[in-house]
């Protein structure tokens, strides 16, 4: 299957606009429980389910419109160069929705958060996207589904579709349509993430490479995937519990396991730069002092802090520079 029959399936025939505009607003988001190997690349179909956090104010809010001849996009206000990787894999994407090959899209994403910086933001921006486009042509698709076409431009993009903690069923058919997103009902007020931005020097090996490499060459690929589904219902159990210390500890162990996994591979997979690890040891230093907080990382250098509003303080005296998101704003 391609993803062309499944947008099929979901907006049957493709037809012009009937609107002059689009836009959509998506926050991109934190797995505590991370989607690390696909049971399909084409479709980006996860091999487990997977659980994360969206980031509010960290997001992307895209506009679309439609013009003759080709596409043109534009990244916080700049012209995207059309042969760039991040406009081929864009206009890729738009192909599933343009009704006639004459027609071009408008695409103008800002994103209030560094983009390459490991912070995710393809899962804001096809989120974003999809959302935009529904409101362009007037679709008015579920949230099951805007999440099954937000996949299939990245992944993680599907849980951006929503805000809070939200889960991301692995489904098992082979059209994906059992593969979205939910979201759960449970708020945590207190909850913070703090995000440290860790600059890297050289560009690294982007998620769906570092994936395949994982999922081909590591010792550890089934291990870890059986850890996840684990992990899941551990991080379940602590959300419905509200109990911090069982958050932090699985979703900190998760992203370690991850990212061993992907290390163990060949050619190795490592997204951690020295100043990654001297914030981790930080972390384990705070924690050995009796202060409840945790790490998680993706597929970059940054670190994400998970800890309570009352050590928010703390944490802004350790880590200078580091942004913090209340996932669940009054
Ligand atoms: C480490 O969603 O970027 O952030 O589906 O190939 O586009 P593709 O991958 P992507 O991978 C995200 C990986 C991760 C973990 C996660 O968000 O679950």
């Amino acid at each position: 299957l391609t993803k062309r029959d499944v947008v099929r399936k979901i907006i049957g025939s493709l037809r012009l606009p009937r609107r002059d505009e689009g836009e959509g607003y998506a926050n991109t988001n934190l797995a505590l429980c991370k989607y690390w190997g696909k049971r399909d690349e084409e479709l980006n179909l996860p091999a487990t389910s997977s659980l994360s956090v969206s980031l509010t104010g960290f997001g992307s809010r895209t506009r679309v419109s439609v013009r003759e001849g080709r596409d043109r996009v534009e990244l916080n206000g700049k012209p995207v160069p059309p042969a760039s990787a991040f406009a081929r894999r864009l206009q890729d994407f738009l192909d599933l929705f343009r009704p006639e090959p004459s027609v071009g899209f408008v695409v103008q994403t800002e994103n209030q958060m560094p983009t390459g910086a490991g912070l995710a933001s393809s899962a804001s921006g096809f989120a974003s996207l999809v959302l935009a486009l529904n409101d362009l042509f007037g679709w008015g698709l579920t949230g099951r589904e805007l999440s099954i076409l937000a996949r299939l431009g990245s992944g993680s993009a599907s849980r951006s579709v929503y805000d809070g903690f939200v889960i991301w069923h692995a489904g098992s058919s082979s059209d994906g349509m059992d593969s979205y997103a939910e979201p759960l009902s449970h708020r945590w007020p207190e909850l913070r993430v703090g995000v440290l931005i860790v600059r890297a020097e050289t560009k690294g090996i982007g998620s769906r490479e570092g994936m395949r490499r994982t999922a081909r060459s590591s010792p550890y690929y089934t291990s870890w995937l059986e850890k996840c589904r684990g992990d899941l219902d551990l991080l379940l159990g602590a959300i419905a519990s509200r109990d911090f210390a069982v958050l932090g500890r699985v979703s900190e162990s998760n992203a370690l396991a991850m990212h061993a996994a992907a290390l163990a591979a060949w050619p190795p997979v490592l997204y951690l730069r020295g100043a990654s690890l001297g914030g981790v040891q930080k972390v384990w230093r705070l924690r050995g002092e009796g202060h409840p907080v945790y790490f998680s990382m993706d597929a970059g250098p940054n670190l994400k802090l998970l800890f309570l509003d009352r050590l928010s303080e703390r944490i802004r005296a350790e880590f200078p520079g580091v942004r913090i998101v209340r996932p669940f704003p009054d």
